[in-house]
């Protein structure tokens, strides 16, 4: 199924669960900074961060149906659709970027390097980039799923949800080679909630565009 038409078809229903660490974030980002939320769903931490006190907010989503949602919950955001691996804003123009539970959902390599390249180019040097997203698991179900998918998807981690959703789950080393021109300040590994209601292991990572990016 086209990735696209599956965030649309499930656009009104799914809860999205990763958690915002709020104190941590604040060390980084000042309330006056431009922040773009890449692949926002409908909004969810945007709007955290607009009851926070943030005040220069964007997000961009290739699902239609949950810029819509968005819209509707939270008409105070400015919320837009986005090509897949195209953010329209010009180069140096944000001092952060979130990219929540993204990744996941973008199973190629090369597709998470084109959405990399493009938030490094949108990012100003020294600007935040604010990423959570899955981890590889050991339990049962994991590891069938894993085993199933891998020889398919030519990659182990990458997995279909019966509902139709192709999902990857990382090892820790993928994603730090992906960021590799970030300067990393904060790692941590976390547990997450799944919004399927399913326990993963996931983490948080706070990063800065090196200047020379
Ligand atoms: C699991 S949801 C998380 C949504 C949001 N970040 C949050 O945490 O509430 C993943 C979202 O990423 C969007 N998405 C996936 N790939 C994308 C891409 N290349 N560009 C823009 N949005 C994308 C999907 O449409 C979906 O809304």
């Amino acid at each position: 199924m086209d990735q696209i038409e599956y965030w649309n078809r499930v656009s009104e229903e799914k809860e999205f669960t990763t958690p915002f660490q709020e104190t941590e974030f604040s060390r980084y980002v000042r309330k006056d900074a431009r922040i773009a939320d890449i692949g926002c769903g409908y909004g969810r931490t945007l709007d955290q961060l607009h009851r926070l006190g943030y005040t220069d907010l964007i997000g961009f989503d290739f699902s239609a149906g949950m810029i819509r949602r968005g819209k509707r919950l939270f008409p105070e955001l400015d919320l837009r659709i986005n090509d897949p691996s195209r953010i329209e804003l010009p180069d140096n123009s944000v001092d952060a970027v979130i990219l929540f539970a993204v990744l996941t959902c973008i199973p190629e390599d090369s597709d998470q390097e084109a959405l990399l390249a493009e938030i490094r180019r949108i990012l100003r040097p020294d600007g935040t980039l604010y990423v959570n997203d899955f981890l590889l698991n050991d339990d049962a179900r994991n590891l069938q799923r894993y085993e199933r998918f891998a020889e398919q998807y030519g990659c182990y981690g990458v997995f279909e949800l019966p509902e139709g959703a192709v999902l990857r789950h990382f090892r820790q080393e993928r994603i730090l080679s992906l960021l590799h021109d970030f300067s990393v300040k904060e790692f941590e590994p976390l547990v997450f909630t799944t919004m399927n209601g399913n326990r993963s292991n996931g983490f948080y990572l706070i990063g800065t565009k090196k200047s020379t990016a």
